[in-house]
């Protein structure tokens, strides 16, 4: 996978740009501000139709523009193509594939695959569950369009649940906050229902998608534990990396990876989302709806669900997020970025493009020299507000460095 070349109008504050890259090692270099990782933003944008910082779209629009523009031309093993994203202030966004607009964003997506790697990934073991669930949802909305459109309805659904269960919250009496009672007698038939299709619905939901997010554990969890030995190997002691896949629908907490488990969920096409382990999960949820509906109202918030799984790591058998050293987590945490990139290698039969923020002069040098050793034969786009070492120019033949300056970019080798 190749970016060929971007187009970038009063984007954040990149005012216009027009760059084409390298087919090995972009590196971008600039000081503090100047539009880096906004150019980094631009091209994620083109493969996971989001901005990656907790922004929305209209944030992305320069300050005092009504429009923002990106179009990113690619090439991949078998095709070449464009995506032009418009976003508008009061139109919302417009998608182009080769010129001509998309209504379907189906279309559109899944097919320019980045692997965006910055500072903020190294906390992903230490970092609570909200992130290490946001690297396989990234990984599988990359991949399945439906996965995607899954997650979003869930994320709708589990706020107007939550709302509801607010609302029966706010019509207790003080007493059911200690006493038991029954839904019948409190609220009206219709709330009742309507949490009852609610929780079947987050019921289904959860289970589809902790059901895929488990198979993309099987899938990792090897390819992590390879780079792993591979990035640790003068070690004196072999150290092993476990992925566990915690949810409160299973019965003892957690589910392992097991061979026999594990064979009969890859066996499940993934587009056949209704193998007997999904079925299960989601009975499970009915029973704790059920079950513990009283408490989720006195709460005012859904207690159950995927949106709670958590993805816990071992390494030799301990939990790395409380037991591991912070120079372990980072190597866990590069190997888990160079996992994800490898996969998709192994799904797609092309390497997708790595975009590492102001990484490498986080690494120390034996890391950084594995890091750029195991990306040889893929484009690689670099921010850096250092000066570029060695190690960086020899690392390809093609190595093309690009000044950035207050939003303008200029090719300077
Ligand atoms: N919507 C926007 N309009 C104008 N400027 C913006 C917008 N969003 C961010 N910026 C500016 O972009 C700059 C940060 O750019 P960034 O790419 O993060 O810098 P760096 O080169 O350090 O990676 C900041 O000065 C910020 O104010
Ligand atoms: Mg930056």
């Amino acid at each position: 996978m190749i970016c060929k070349s971007i187009k970038i109008k009063t984007f954040r504050n990149i005012k216009e740009a027009s760059i084409e890259f390298s087919d090995g090692v972009n590196v971008i270099k600039g000081l503090n501000a100047q539009g880096k990782t906004n150019l980094l933003e631009a091209i994620n944008l083109i493969s996971t139709g989001r901005p990656f910082r907790r922004a929305t779209d209209a944030d992305l629009i320069m300050h005092g523009e009504q429009q923002a523009e990106v179009e990113l031309a690619y090439k991949t093993r078998s095709f070449s193509s464009s995506v032009r994203y418009v976003i508008d202030r009061t139109k919302g966004k417009t998608l182009y594939k080769r010129k001509q607009e998309q209504k379907k964003i189906s279309h559109v997506f899944g097919y320019f695959r980045t692997v965006l790697f910055c500072p903020a990934h190294l906390s992903i073991v230490q970092d609570g569950p909200a992130v290490r669930r946001a690297w396989i949802d990234m990984f599988l909305s990359q991949t399945y369009f439906f996965y995607l459109k899954q997650l979003q309805s869930y994320n709708k659904l589990l706020q107007q649940r939550n709302a509801l269960l607010k609302e029966m919250r706010s019509s207790l009496q003080p007493q059911d906050f200690y006493r038991s009672f029954s839904l019948s007698e409190r609220f009206p038939e219709s709330t009742v229902a309507l949490l009852e299709t609610f929780s079947l619905q987050l019921a289904d939901a959860s289970a589809k998608i902790s059901d895929l997010r488990y198979k993309h554990l099987c899938r990792i969890a090897p390819i992590l534990d390879s780079f792993y030995e591979r990035i640790t190997a003068d070690y004196p002691l072999k150290e092993k990396i476990e992925l566990r896949y915690v949810s409160n629908a299973y019965a003892n907490g957690i589910e392992t990876f097991d061979p026999d488990a594990y064979r009969a969920v890859m066996e499940t096409p993934d587009e056949v989302m209704t193998s007997p382990r999904e079925m299960a999960i989601r009975e499970k949820y009915l029973s704790l709806f059920k079950t513990y509906a009283i408490r989720e109202i006195r709460s005012g918030t859904s207690g159950f669900g995927c949106h709670r799984d958590e993805i816990e790591i071992y390494l030799n058998g301990t939990e790395a997020r409380t037991f591991a050293s912070q120079g372990q987590q980072r190597t866990i945490a590069l190997a888990m970025k160079l996992a994800e990139g490898q996969l998709a290698y192994e799904m797609t039969d092309d390497h997708p493009v790595f975009l590492l923020d102001d990484i490498l002069s986080e690494l120390d040098e034996k890391r950084k020299a594995f890091v750029l050793g195991e990306l040889k034969g893929c484009q690689v786009i670099i921010t850096s507000c250092e000066t570029i070492d060695r190690q960086v120019i020899d690392a390809s033949p093609s190595v093309r460095v690009i000044r950035a300056e207050n939003g303008a970019f200029t090719v300077e080798k």
